[in-house]
């Protein structure tokens, strides 16, 4: 994979995030079966599904990628077509609608929901917990990868290295709870009906258009304050992600498999606002006492099984800086990284 220096416009970003690792490739070469995306409409899906495409095509295999969603923003559904992607508009949570769905051998589960506003957390666990139970029910026969999170786990302090995925998760608030409840369902069933499964608890995806670099990106440049109450974080290139979720699909198991998704370094909040501030030449402005806890996950596991991820922690700040200078495309969706009682609704 060659790594570029700079990404100057959303095409190249896209194009890159879809870069197959070799290893991949291999993969999609020895896997059995096409692949089906539910939730694809996200912020991760459709780079996801543009890799599966890419990836396919290289190892010289025919298989169909289908990306599943409502597609509210329609564009995307026309944007996944012309990389290949089959696409099939479905609310998961219809069952007169899922069970129309075609059946695959691989499955990757990434509808999910994490913010709302107050009185509308119904909505949250419907997504998080029933649909999963429907999809777990419809899909038995196939392998599953369930993207989860690595709010599942309580706090941790930076001294003991992050969670493991031998801790006993300890969610905090309603969205972690819910997600537990997510991956409990898929556990359930997995049980049930022998089902490979593994779960995805991933912790903090950047792309350039959202995510903790670019919020903290923004910040600087505009000089506004940043909040610092959460100073320890982990990150991982959204590209590293997706190659990591395709290669899952080789690592599912009954009872499921569990695995944390991300970067191995524990990255200061301060530290890389400070790199953001040399970057624009700008005063940076701190707030808070750092708590001595957050949601912190060890990558030890993922990385003995795929490697170190391929883009650094500095080419990522490095990139992000410069697609903030210029004015890049943003999504204007906030982490909300700093939220410690576990509460992600917005007013
Ligand atoms: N991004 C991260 O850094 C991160 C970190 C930890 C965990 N995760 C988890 O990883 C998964 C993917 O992340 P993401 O950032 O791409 O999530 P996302 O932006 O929330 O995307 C999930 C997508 O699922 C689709 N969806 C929601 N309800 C649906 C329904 N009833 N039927 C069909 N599709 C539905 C939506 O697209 P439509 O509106 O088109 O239906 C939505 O955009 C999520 O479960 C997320 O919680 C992500």
């Amino acid at each position: 994979m060659k790594i570029p220096d700079k990404i100057t416009s959303t095409e190249a970003l896209e194009s890159f995030l879809a870069e197959p690792y070799s290893q991949t490739i291999d993969a999609m070469r020895n896997m059995k079966g096409d692949i089906i995306i539910l939730g694809v409409g996200g912020k991760m899906g459709p780079s996801l599904a543009h890799l599966a495409v890419n990836a396919t095509r290289r190892a010289g295999v025919k298989r169909r990628i289908i990306g599943v969603s409502r597609f509210s923003n329609p564009a995307q559904q026309k944007q996944l077509q012309h990389w290949g992607v089959e696409t099939i508009s479905c609310d998961l949570s219809k069952p007169e609608e899922m069970e129309k769905l075609p059946h695959a051998e691989n499955v990757i589960f990434m509808a999910g929901r994490k913010f709302g506003s107050s009185g509308t957390e119904p909505e949250t666990w419907l997504l998080n917990t029933i649909v999963p139970g429907m999809v777990a029910q419809y899909f038995r026969k196939s392998k599953i990868v369930v993207f989860s999170t690595g709010c599942v786990y309580d706090f941790a302090c930076r001294e003991t290295g992050g969670s493991k995925e031998s801790d006993r998760p300890r969610p905090v608030g309603e969205y972690a709870s819910s997600c537990l409840g997510r991956e409990r369902v898929f556990e359930y069933y997995a049980k049930v009906y022998n089902c490979p499964t593994l779960m995805f608890r991933l912790n903090y995806a950047i792309d350039l258009r959202y995510g903790v670099l670019t919020d903290i990106g923004i910040s600087v440049y505009n000089e506004l304050e940043i909040d610092i109450s959460v100073d320890d974080v982990n990150i991982i290139w959204q590209g590293d992600a997706n190659n990591r979720a395709l290669l899952c699909l080789e690592h599912t198991d009954v009872p499921p498999a569990i695995l944390n998704i991300t970067g191995s370094e524990i990255l200061s909040v301060s530290n890389i606002a400070g790199e953001f501030g040399k970057i624009f030449n700008k005063e940076v402005r701190l707030n808070g006492e750092p708590n001595t806890c957050s949601y912190l996950s060890n990558a030890a596991k993922s990385v003995k099984l795929f490697g170190e991820p391929a883009i650094s922690v500095g080419q990522m700040i490095r990139w992000t800086a410069d697609w903030i200078r210029q004015g890049g495309e943003t999504y204007g969706k906030p982490t909300l990284f700093q939220v410690t009682d576990g509460d992600f609704l917005m007013a």
